[in-house]
């Protein structure tokens, strides 16, 4: 285990070709063993590059009015008094932003699929892997064979029209390596499952601990309001879709978000699996073992951030010290989606604070692991539109 910043470095950035990701074959098999997470080498850098060009500043932009849609239509969908599931509602809006990112636009029917037999895939992946019947592993391994089925319909489709798309699938039907060999459907298909997998409930817990701080720091939460709100004036009418620049221009928001990943950590460690004997500081890692580098007790370690176990966003008016910040991980497997990870948690932000107000039900102050950390039952809340930012609704 490592809790350092030069250890985590050494392994995950120095000489990550020393160290494979290593994952249980149940998942693996779950999720499809040809995702790009499983793999190292040139295979690797191969889908990285096209994963990582599709997810960029630049081709994100284009998402925003998308983004803002799915945004709204999540919010409008809880302010009707009920109390809810915040956590489950958040997995709902960052699956949408999946899609959206994957395949752009896409039929309902094909969306509505997706959805069904993704989430029993979902319930399933952490369960005791076991091919009896009725067991929840099970389920989910059916369901996974019905999405290859229905992300093959979707694949020759898209091949059938011709359509020379910019959305990630685009990107990856395009793919041909220095050989001339394009990636076959397979590889698509569980590269896709796996970008959904990595997408969801990593940006669902973020944005559920997100409105829990807010949630318990009033003060904070109104300075949030009066950024978001004149963000929002500055629009025409007070209505018009956000600009990229605009994103960018959130700074208390965007230090709310730094600050929530570092304390609730959500990716709390990683794991690789050493290829050879490596030997680090004096200590032999022999060929075989398990390396966790912990990001958690990093982002939690008082040398590189004072009274860690304070919210305190303003503290990320200083740049933190190299390699001590690590929610997207570091070096040849970080995170290719953490721009727009950020980019759909500020629109959330945007719209939630200017259009609803939130009350959270009942004592949360435990942490439930499924497996990412997120607040005990989810952050039961109830969501309802203030009545003098009617006018902020559109
Ligand atoms: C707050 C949200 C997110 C967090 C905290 C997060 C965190 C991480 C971390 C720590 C890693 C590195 C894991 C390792 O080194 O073993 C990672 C990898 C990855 N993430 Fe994210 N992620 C988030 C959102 C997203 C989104 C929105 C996408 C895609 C749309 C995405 C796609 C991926 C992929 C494909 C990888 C594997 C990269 C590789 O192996 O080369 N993530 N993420």
């Amino acid at each position: 285990m490592l809790a350092s910043p030069e250890a985590s470095r050494f392994v995950l950035v120095n000489n990550a070709d020393l160290f494979k990701p290593t994952y249980p074959k149940s998942k693996e098999k779950m999720i499809g063993p040809s995702a790009l997470f499983f793999h190292q080498g040139e295979y690797h850098n191969h889908l990285r590059k096209i994963v990582q060009s599709s997810l960029s500043p630049e081709a994100i932009k284009k998402l925003i009015p998308g983004l803002e849609a799915i945004a709204i239509s999540t919010l409008e969908s809880w302010d009707n008094g009920k109390v809810v599931n915040t956590f489950q509602g958040m997995k709902k809006f960052s699956f949408e932003v999946g899609i959206l990112a994957i395949f752009g636009h896409l039929e309902k029917r094909q969306k509505e699929e997706l959805k069904e037999n993704y989430s029993i895939v979902d319930k399933g992946y952490n369960s005791f892997p076991t091919n009896i019947p009725g067991t929840a592993y099970h389920k989910a391994i059916m369901a996974r064979k019905r999405l290859s089925q229905i992300l093959q319909e979707i694949i020759c489709e898209r091949k059938e029209k011709k359509l020379l798309e910019n959305d990630l699938l685009g990107h990856l039907l395009n793919f041909k390596n220095d050989k001339g060999l394009s990636l076959n459907n397979d590889q698509v298909a569980d590269n896709i499952i796996g970008i959904l997998f990595a997408a969801q409930d990593t940006t669902a817990s973020a944005l559920t601990w997100i409105l829990k701080y807010l949630h318990d720091d009033q003060k904070l939460l109104e300075a949030v309001k009066a950024e978001q709100k004149a963000i929002c004036l500055s629009n025409e009418r007070g209505n018009r879709s956000l600009t990229w620049t605009q994103t960018r221009n959130m700074p208390l928001t965007y230090k709310v978000i730094l600050e929530s990943l570092r304390m609730a950590s959500i990716v709390s460690f990683t794991f690789r699996e050493a290829v050879v004997d490596v030997e680090y500081n004096g200590y032999l890692i022999p060929k075989g073992w398990k390396v966790m580098p912990l990001f958690r007790n990093i982002h939690h370690n008082p040398e590189f951030f004072s009274e860690p176990q304070n919210f305190d966003p303003y503290r990320f008016e200083v740049v933190p010290k190299p390699n001590t910040y690590l929610p997207f991980g570091t070096g040849a497997h970080s995170c290719p989606g953490n721009e727009l990870a950020k980019l759909e948690m500020l629109i959330l932000i945007h719209h939630l604070v200017n259009k609803l107000r939130w009350e959270v039900v009942g004592s949360q102050d435990t942490v439930q692991y499924s497996p990412f950390p997120v607040p005990q039952n989810g952050l039961p809340a109830r969501f309802w539109k203030e009545p003098d930012k009617q006018e902020l609704y559109n």
